[in-house]
């Protein structure tokens, strides 16, 4: 029998991490994936090595306004974390490997907790605009999926169990801080969508009586990814708008990244909570 090919992602991701940890001898122990208009939660790193993903081999750019192309190693407190400062889409034409390359990468420089957000539009009724949502769980409705092809058996078992694939330890510890903060958030499930087209109303009655509370098009790929490699996932979606149908409102992206950037401070300050309060994986 021939021997599997290497996928673009392993091979790459390892050649990454070695040249990573040439420029750089941080091990982060969080990797966080930062959505729309929360990129900037990263400046506020200390001790910071920006790396554009131009200068890391084989890391796809990211494209879409609103996502800076940069993984940044520093601290969070006391905490080494490393962060995407923008991530790259199916709906841009990359490809499943390409879409999880920089988590697989920054989960082999040695994070073990991976936290990610997104904007989506809420579909539950209590889900508004600016409002907070902890991922419970997902449904990956984008037609793809990352382990498709040879198991690498060095990055997890062939069939990976995703019964939590969101951490409830995690979750609990978030709604717990939120708390603390005034700034209580909301728990839902969340649908992964292949994009890039917003929803029609009546794809959105679908999602619903399908069980998701929330929608967008990222997400679900990274955290399968993450779960076959062990990591533990913490999801954190912000609300940027009621999903179509459920306003009298057209959708667009000026108005996700509005309502984004309107909830950054917020999302910041629970983000920084949570690594500092985050117990060792
Ligand atoms: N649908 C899909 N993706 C999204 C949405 C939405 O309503 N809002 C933000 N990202």
């Amino acid at each position: 029998m021939q021997p599997a090919k290497p996928t673009r992602s392993l091979g790459g991701a390892l050649a990454s991490v070695r040249a990573l940890r040439g420029v750089s001898d941080v091990s982060p122990e969080v990797a966080l994936v930062l959505g729309s208009g929360l990129g900037t939660f990263a400046d506020t790193l200390t001790d910071k090595l920006c790396i554009p993903y131009t200068q890391i081999t084989d890391m796809p750019r990211a494209a879409v306004v609103g996502h800076a192309g940069n993984l940044v190693l520093g601290r969070c407190g006391q905490r080494r974390v490393v962060a995407m400062q923008g991530r790259v889409h199916l709906y841009e034409g990359h490809t499943p490997e390409e879409v999880v390359f920089g988590v697989r990468l920054m989960l082999q420089l040695g994070a073990r907790t991976l936290i990610i957000t997104n904007a989506a539009g809420g579909i539950r009724d209590d889900l508004a605009a600016g409002t907070l949502m902890t991922i419970e769980d997902q449904l990956n409705l984008s037609g793809h999926n990352c382990l498709l092809g040879p198991n690498d058996e060095t990055l997890g078992p062939r069939f990976p169990d995703m019964s939590e694939i969101y951490d409830r330890g995690l979750r609990a510890l978030t709604h717990e801080l939120a708390a603390r903060l005034g700034q209580p958030c909301k728990q839902g499930v969340y649908a992964g969508m292949l994009g890039p087209n917003y929803e029609t109303p009546a794809e959105i009655r679908m999602l619903r009586t399908l069980g998701a509370d929330a929608v967008g098009m990222s997400t679900v790929l990274e955290t399968i990814a993450a779960r076959h490699m062990g990591a533990r996932c913490l999801g954190i979606s912000c609300i940027t708008n009621q999903a179509a149908g459920l306003s009298t409102r057209p959708l667009s992206h000026d108005e996700v990244q509005d309502t984004a950037r309107a909830a950054e401070a917020h999302f910041k300050r629970l983000l920084n909570a949570v690594i500092e309060e985050l117990p060792s994986a």
